[in-house]
């Protein structure tokens, strides 16, 4: 059953992006388990704003783990300690009277510190500006998409990769900082449909350049990005996408 509890916080405060940043410790008391750990941070910030001091920033949305706004390092996991949840799915029962619970913002050249937990994750959107599209005509006179067969097995891979919410945990999991689970979900879930085959070519080499050139890191293998990826994505994509960006290659 569902009890309150008292916690201790031990949250990262950064003023800006060229500040320097601390942690500072809140304790806080009769926390119900029953509440999200959004709305323990919620309480948080209303404690502090009732004490006159500066809330502090994090990112959400729409607190159902659809968004991948809610961006934050607990405990040394990125979303915490539970398996394929995001922080907004997060609740208060994974914790115990007396915890101390550890609060950063993602660690990332390419995520850069805006205020305290909330990063800059505009790399992400220019990474699918530069090729993680299809640029079909969707007005006219175009035939229904079910009629274009598509093998089962292929279609449900693709819905796999879609399921990538580009919240990032992916790099903040990882020690070099590599976005290529991200990028490698955007590609497959194009790369495995005929309507994504038309600029599979293009699209893989300006993704891979894009990534490379906003500072991300190398894949080494670790596998830290499945472990920590909220949507269970799997390192498979990122086997599809070195051969699509293999294939793209040698056609230049
Ligand atoms: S691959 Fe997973 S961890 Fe990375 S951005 Fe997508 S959902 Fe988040
Ligand atoms: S706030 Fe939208 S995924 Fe968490």
């Amino acid at each position: 059953m569902d009890k309150n509890i008292d916690i201790t916080l031990k949250v990262w405060r950064q003023k800006g992006p060229k500040e320097k940043g601390f942690f500072e410790t809140y304790q806080l008391k009769g926390i119900s388990q029953g509440s999200s750990f959004l709305e323990m941070l919620d309480v948080l910030n209303e404690q502090l704003i009732n004490e006159g001091k500066d809330p502090v920033v994090f990112d959400h949305d729409c607190r159902e783990g659809i968004c991948g706004m809610c961006s934050l390092y607990i405990n040394g996991h990125p979303h915490g300690p539970d398996t394929e949840i995001t922080t907004c799915q997060l609740h208060m029962r994974k914790f115990n009277d007396g915890d101390t619970i550890t609060i950063e913002p993602w660690r990332s050249a390419g995520f850069p510190v805006i205020r305290d937990l909330m990063v800059d994750r505009y790399a992400f959107d220019k990474i699918i500006q530069s090729g993680g599209f299809v640029s079909v005509n969707t007005g006219g006179t175009l035939p229904d998409a079910n009629a274009i067969p598509i093998p089962k097995h292929n279609a449900e891979m693709a819905m796999d990769a879609a399921a990538c919410i580009g919240c990032g945990a992916c790099v903040a999991a990882c020690k070099n900082g590599s976005a290529m689970l991200f990028v490698s979900a955007k590609v497959s879930q194009l790369a495995l449909l005929p309507q994504g085959r038309v600029e599979a070519t293009k699209r893989a080499k300006a993704m891979v350049a894009k990534m490379d050139e906003l500072g991300f890191g190398n894949c080494t293998n670790t596998r830290a990005c499945e472990m920590e990826c909220p949507k269970g994505i799997s390192v498979s994509n990122i086997a599809r996408l070195n051969r699509e960006f293999i294939g793209a290659k040698l056609k230049d």
